[in-house]
C-alpha cells in the first residue's frame, strides 16, 4: 500500500512536471509564430510599383513591349542596397521580381515554386551599352531593373530583407 502510494505520488510529480515542460515548449512555438508573422507583415508592407520616371537612370529598351512591366505588386525585399554586374548589350536578361531568387539580382526560376505562391514574374530586360549596371535588389524601384535610390526609403530600411546586409 505505501509503495503504491509513493509510486503515484511519484507519478503524479512526473506527469506534472511534464505537462509544465509541454506547456513552456507551447508558448515558445507560439512566440515563434507571432515573430514569424510580424516579420511576413515587414515583407507585406513593401510599395506598389509607380511609373513615375527620374532622369539619368536608364531605361529597359523592352519595356513598352513586354506585359511583365506592368505588374503593380513589388516582390519582397532581397536586400536593402542594389546589386552591381556587368551587362552585355543586346542580350537577354531576367531581373527577379519577387526577391526569392537564389541567384540574384537575375531571376532563377524559384517564382514557379507553387509552395511559395508567388504573383509576380520576371522582367525581361536588355541594356543599350556594354557596361557595368546597378541593378534593383530591394525589389522596390520604380524603374524596373535599375536602382532608383528607392531602397533609401522608410519603407525598405524598415523592412526585414530576405538577406541580411
Ligand atoms: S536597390 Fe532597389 S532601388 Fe536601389
Amino acid at each position: 500500500m505505501c509503495l503504491l502510494t509513493v509510486f503515484l505520488n511519484n507519478f503524479s510529480t512526473f506527469f506534472n512536471n511534464s505537462l509544465i515542460v509541454i506547456s513552456k515548449m507551447i508558448s515558445i512555438y507560439n512566440m515563434k509564430l507571432i515573430i514569424k508573422q510580424k516579420r511576413l507583415v515587414n515583407l507585406i508592407q513593401m510599395t506598389k510599383y509607380s511609373d513615375k520616371k527620374a532622369p539619368g537612370i536608364p531605361q529597359n529598351p523592352l519595356e513598352n513591349v513586354i506585359t511583365a512591366h506592368l505588374q503593380s505588386e513589388n516582390g519582397v525585399v532581397y536586400e536593402k542596397k542594389p546589386f552591381k554586374i556587368k551587362l552585355e548589350a543586346g542580350n537577354n536578361y531576367f531581373w527577379c521580381l519577387c526577391g526569392r531568387s537564389k541567384s540574384q539580382p537575375l531571376c532563377d526560376g524559384t517564382h514557379k515554386d507553387i509552395f511559395l505562391k508567388v504573383k509576380q514574374r520576371p522582367i525581361r530586360f536588355q541594356v543599350t551599352e556594354s557596361k557595368e549596371y546597378w541593378l534593383c535588389n530591394c525589389k522596390q524601384t520604380n524603374h524596373r531593373p535599375f536602382c532608383d535610390a528607392t531602397h533609401k526609403s522608410k519603407v525598405v530600411q524598415d523592412a526585414t530583407p530576405i538577406i541580411r546586409s
